[in-house]
């Protein structure tokens, strides 16, 4: 369970606040370096598990580029979850945040929530992308190693734009796990990073 927005004034109202949630643990939040909680969330036992990056952009003037040659975007449906469940394990493995959540991650079962695109290269899928709309969240994408730098996550990140403007919305936001490859993808494609977010786990 992630806890957004979180703050306490003292360790107190923390362990009030937690005693509160109608949900067993693990929870999960996802600090900027400064937030005055940080020292109290460590204190009250959760642990750091990965660093994110804040990047977003208008989808006004996204480069489109051109299509990678054999490749097709789909619409998730529920029946693709085991080609889907080996792309994921391919693509996010050795990745904290992945580790974190254990599997499965429970995207496999995401059909019908926000927008969720998969790349397929005939029957296999190489790709994935989940969009919460209209907001333009982007929270799940990945692309498996060896079809990497072939334009397929330019793509993905071009379908969340289409099915965002669709929906209304004018800007992508994405909070990625914090590597050089996710920070110069996202730089490519023009998207501006915002700030870092520490993400703690307790058990
Ligand atoms: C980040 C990721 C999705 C990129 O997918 P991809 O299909 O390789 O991306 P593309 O081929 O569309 O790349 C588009 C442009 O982004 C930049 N780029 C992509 N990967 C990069 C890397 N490793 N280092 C620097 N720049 C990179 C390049 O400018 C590239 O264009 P070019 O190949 O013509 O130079 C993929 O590496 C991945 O799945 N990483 C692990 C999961 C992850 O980090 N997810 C969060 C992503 S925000």
């Amino acid at each position: 369970m992630r806890l957004e927005n979180l703050g306490a004034r003292d360790g107190a109202a923390l362990a009030a606040l937690l005693e509160a949630i109608p949900a067993d643990p693990p929870y999960d939040v996802a600090l900027e370096p400064a937030d005055p909680v940080a020292a109290l969330v460590r204190e009250a036992g959760f642990e750091p598990y990965a660093t994110t990056f804040t990047a977003s952009r208008a989808i006004d003037g996204l480069p489109e580029g051109e299509p990678a040659e054999g490749v097709r975007l789909l619409t998730y449906t529920n029946e693709m979850a085991a080609r889907y469940e080996d792309a994921e394990f391919d693509a996010l493995d050795g990745m904290a945040i992945f580790k974190a959540m254990g599997r499965p991650t429970g995207y496999s079962q995401g059909a019908g929530y926000g927008d969720f695109t998969v790349a397929a290269a005939g029957e296999r899928i190489i790709g994935f992308c989940f969009t919460q709309v209209p907001e333009g969240i982007i929270w799940w994408l990945g692309v498996v190693p060896d079809q990497r730098r072939r334009g397929v996550g330019r793509m993905l990140i071009a379908s969340a734009a289409r099915a965002t403007r669709t929906a209304g919305g004018t800007h992508l936001l994405v909070e990625a796990e914090d590597t050089p490859e996710a920070r110069g993808f996202l730089t490519a494609l023009g998207f501006r990073i915002r700030g870092t977010r520490e993400l703690l786990l307790r058990r």
